[in-house]
């Protein structure tokens, strides 16, 4: 019987301490330590002539065509960068109540393959009401409720499925390791097992994990390194549309993205996601700008609404979701100087119509555009769009994928695409390019009447 001993493991990072102590001096996270036990592993060097592994020069090494696994979701598949690979692992993360369980139960069924679905988390009567809403159904999908990861092992061993979901990794516990299931030492010891299994016999493994309220897979980042495919799950409750995203992809590119929404039945796949985002502006209401956006190698086309309104109180509001807010405060500056027109007195208020979060720095242009049709209360006919990073000296900069941009315009029925002057000259397009090289000019064009009276 192996003899066990307990260490201190950080439940942040995974450091270890042979005490107690309050504060990690790895990652200065508080309260982090926990007690665990640790399994002596017994040492056993190998011989020489008892070498199992060969090493390949790399000329030598045989090409194996890898058969992705179309796992029934062409959002997924799109992610994963074509399909599942046989023996790959997949970490699934995402806040509770996003939609991860409902994701991969969809791809349990979806697969119409002989699919085994781990739940430690729900009873198989909870799973089959999920599986109730689901609009397809499977023949072959097993539902197992087990938390020991040996057990697990065993049925699986027993079943044979093509593919192991496992939700959660929180709820897995190792026989030999008291501490709680979800602690660093549980979910290392058990991810273990299960992808040692999954490597050995060929069986893609999915794992849900939860993520912490800092926005991390929860317990060690070590588990990400285990994996092969890393995926996030957003979302906002308050809005239905949830976003797959790919942080680590062994096998393919992590730009990516999947956009779904939480319908009654699940999951919907929304394949062209711009056009649910962008509503008409029939009413021909001031302050919304469509803006060209870019999320991975996909354009993803978003409404920015802006409110631009007299400060009744000292300092002025600045308020700003789905878009960076100092990047606001930034352009409001450069509106400033640049434009000449003051709006430090001003309350203003910036948002990303959908719940939508988005990074893309080419937004800079149709948040400018949004502030300014707030301002003077000039609306900005739907058929037009922005796309243009602004820089401090108001100068319009370059932006990627310009040409994808613009096509995707056309696509949606756009007119006129305001793009940078440096892009504009690359090449031609089939809309309306009107070339941007400053703020300055650029809006001249769309808010003429009213920039001689400010
Ligand atoms: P769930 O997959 O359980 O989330 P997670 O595993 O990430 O915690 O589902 C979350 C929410 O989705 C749940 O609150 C109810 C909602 N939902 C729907 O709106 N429609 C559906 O068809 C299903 C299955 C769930
Ligand atoms: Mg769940």
């Amino acid at each position: 019987m192996a003899k066990n001993k307990t260490v201190f493991v950080c439940q942040n990072c995974g450091t270890q301490s042979t005490k107690w102590i309050g504060k990690c001096n790895a990652c200065n996270a508080w309260n982090t330590f926990q007690e665990e036990i640790i399994v002596s592993q017994k040492n056993t060097s190998l011989a020489t002539n008892q070498y199992v592994s060969k090493p390949l020069l790399l000329s030598e090494i045989q090409v194996e065509q890898v058969v992705r696994i179309n796992s029934g979701i062409t959002e997924l598949n799109g992610v994963l960068g074509g399909g599942i690979v046989p023996g790959s692992v997949l970490l699934l993360g995402g806040e509770p109540g996003v939609g991860k369980s409902t994701l991969l139960l969809q791809v349990a069924v979806a697969l119409q393959k002989k699919v085994l679905y781990v739940s430690g988390e729900e009873s198989p009567q909870q799973i089959l009401l999920r599986a109730q809403r689901l609009k397809h159904q499977s023949e072959h999908c097993i539902i197992l409720n087990e938390t020991r990861v040996d057990a697990i092992i065993l049925h699986a061993k027993d079943s044979m499925p093509e593919l192991l979901i496992i939700d959660s990794v929180q709820t897995l516990k190792h026989p030999d390791i008291d501490s709680a299931p979800g602690t660093v030492s549980q979910i290392r010891e058990t991810c273990n097992m299960l992808i040692e299994f999954a490597k050995q016999n060929h069986i893609p493994l999915l794992l849900i994990g939860h993520i912490t309220k800092e926005g991390s897979i929860a317990g060690p980042k070590l588990l990400e390194h285990m994996v092969d495919v890393v995926l996030q799950f957003e979302g906002d409750m308050h809005y239905m549309y949830r976003i797959l995203r790919s942080i680590k992809n062994r096998f393919g590119a992590t730009s990516e993205i999947g956009v779904f929404e939480m319908m009654h039945y699940g999951l919907r796949e929304v394949s062209n996601p711009s056009e649910l985002l962008i509503t008409r502006n029939k009413e021909e209401l001031s302050g919304v700008a469509i803006a060209a956006t870019m999320e991975g190698a996909r354009p993803f086309f978003v409404e920015v609404q802006a409110l631009v309104s007299t400060a009744a109180y000292g300092t002025p509001q600045r308020t700003v979701n789905g878009f960076d807010s100092k990047r606001v405060s930034m352009l409001l500056a450069i509106i400033e100087k640049r434009l000449g027109i003051k709006v430090y007195t001003k309350d203003v208020f910036v948002n990303i119509a959908g719940g939508i979060k988005v990074q893309d720095t080419a937004t800079d242009l149709a948040i400018i555009a949004a502030i300014l049709s707030s301002l003077f209360d000039i609306f900005i006919p739907g058929y037009v769009c922005f796309c243009g990073e602004v820089g401090l000296s108001g100068e319009v900069r370059s932006v990627s994928h310009i040409e994808k941009r613009v096509k995707e315009s056309v696509k949606l029925g756009m007119k006129q695409v305001y793009i940078p002057t440096s892009d504009a000259a690359k090449q031609t397009f089939d809309a309306e390019i009107i070339p941007c090289s400053r703020i300055d000019t650029a809006f001249k064009r769309l808010f003429r009447s009213q920039q001689n009276d400010t």
